[in-house]
């Protein structure tokens, strides 16, 4: 057998040589965006022109010129080390972290079972069972990690399911029409985690917001008593900790109040906010948190790791082992709640080592890395807001609760049609020109601009600069 390619393709010195170019790349890469780099945040290019250069691409391989490609990589993504990249809420990956996630690329650890990953087995239940701790769980908290926010919320929720329904759902199937109340802000993966479940619009109880985007507490008894007389079983609250739109936190304290008032399971869809717990500024946002039966956690947002790296907290870790009582005899064993085998409390077999991705950062740095961190983001949020309201053509959403801000140009006397196609031109002038990548968002049906802050070394001077672009670009296209 002619195995050449083989043992090419598993060659040590190889892998060193290209590796350390990488490494390397990587840094130099670091160095210049910490520069402020004149890089297009987003090196704009249509999706269909996109597919086409990669196809060509792919059209002339195999080719042996592996920096090359990554350099190619590297060069056409969306730079999320730029200081100017104040987009979507993901991570500014950590560098540690992310060379935690090339051991585990590389290792392959699989994780379902211990055996198949120990060390990262152990370190997950390390890291879960300290993050329980801080966020004022007793000593029957813990969690698993999961895929992200949305495979955590939706493993939260079958949980809450079996824990409602007296462990039948799993193997019984459910009887009736179940339901969950949630803010219409939420995250639209609660959503589908409700037509997931089978539960269909009906299950999902939408609760109007307040004017700053929380959901209305005064609105979960007139909700929950219109939906008894429809027939319907509510077994759960989701609360936001932050929403994704405004980043608004509910008030957790009196969503618990009510939780237990009618025994319904309280879970924190807190994959962006819940991470406030570890600034001491801000852990105010989360008051109340302890008092919720589970919280998800996403690390690839606030807390520096690359995705996916979720957290899913329980109140009582052991209703965890109830979500999927499944045998799988080749794997796992039905009967022992054991906690080194993580598959059976995920949705997934297969995972990533994430766990060690969490713990590079928290043993290499501590808590204080992630307490300033998330202070820096929201301090700045803060200081962003203050200077949008000195600008007499913009209007600022509401007072930031994180690191997400709304705002838009909006001269005075210009109507609202033509201010959200405005500010919609305005955005895509924006990420087109390649200064900075911003977002948007809809508010009560209108448009506005988004900013999440999620690069520590962002400044005020760029976020000064950003709002005199907004302003001169609406003025172009408003006369
Ligand atoms: C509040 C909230 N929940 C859930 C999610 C989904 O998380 P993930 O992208 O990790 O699946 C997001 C993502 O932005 C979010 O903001």
């Amino acid at each position: 057998m002619n195995n050449d390619i083989l043992h090419q393709a598993y060659d040590p010195e190889q892998f060193r040589q290209q590796g350390h170019q990488l490494v390397d790349r990587l840094a130099d890469y670091l160095a210049q965006m910490q520069q402020g780099s004149t890089l297009a945040v987003l090196p704009w290019q249509s999706p269909e022109d996109k597919l086409h250069a990669w196809q060509a691409d792919f059209d002339n391989s195999p080719q042996p010129t592996i920096n090359q490609f990554f350099d190619q990589v590297l060069m056409e993504s969306i730079h999320i080390h730029h200081p100017r990249y104040v987009g979507h809420q993901v991570a500014t990956p950590a560098p540690a972290a992310a060379l935690a996630g090339l051991l585990s690329a590389f290792l392959n650890n699989g994780m379902a079972v211990y055996e198949m990953g120990p060390v990262s087995s152990a370190i997950e239940r390390l890291v879960m069972k300290q993050i329980a701790a801080k966020v004022g769980y007793d000593s029957l908290g813990g969690g698993i990690m999961t895929s992200g926010g949305t495979l955590a919320n939706l493993t939260a929720l079958l949980a809450a399911r079996q824990a409602k329904t007296n462990g039948e759902a799993w193997q019984k199937g459910t009887r009736g029409q179940l339901a969950l109340m949630v803010s219409e802000e939420a995250h639209y993966c609660v959503d589908r985690a409700v037509k997931i479940m089978g539960w269909g619009e009906t299950g999902m109880i939408r609760v109007p917001v307040n004017d700053y985007y929380q959901i209305r507490t005064d609105q979960l008894t007139p909700y929950f008593q219109q939906a008894r007389k429809e027939g319907k079983k509510v077994i759960a609250v989701v609360a936001s900790a932050c929403s994704t739109s405004t980043g608004s936190y509910d008030n957790l304290d009196e969503i618990a109040r009510f939780c237990q008032q009618y025994d319904l399971w309280m879970h924190v869809d807190g994959a962006h906010g819940a991470a406030a717990a570890f600034s001491d500024k801000y852990r105010s946002q989360v008051a109340g948190l302890s008092q919720a039966d589970s919280i998800t956690l996403d690390f690839h947002k606030m807390l520096m790791t690359p995705a996916l790296t979720t957290g899913l907290l329980f109140k009582n870790e052991r209703l965890s082992f109830d979500t999927f009582s499944q045998r799988a005899s080749y794997l796992l064993n039905e009967d022992e709640e054991d906690w080194s085998n993580s598959g059976k409390r995920t949705v997934e077999c297969t995972k990533r080592m994430m766990s060690i991705q969490v713990y590079a950062l928290l043993r290499t740095y501590g808590w204080k890395l992630w307490d300033e961190n998330i202070t820096r983001l929201y301090d700045l949020a803060n200081n962003f807001a203050s200077m949008i309201q000195q600008h007499p053509a913009i209007e600022l959403a509401i007072t930031p609760q994180a690191n997400i801000i709304c705002f838009r140009y909006a001269p005075f006397g210009v109507p609202m049609a033509q201010l959200n196609t405005l500010n919609a031109q305005i955005r895509q002038q924006v990420i087109e020109e390649g200064k900075f990548y911003i977002v948007q968002t809809q508010l009560k049906g209108e448009v506005f601009l988004r900013v999440t802050l999620m690069n520590p070394f962002t400044t005020e001077a760029m976020l000064e600069e950003l709002l005199n672009d907004v302003r001169q670009k609406g003025n172009a296209l408003n006369c």
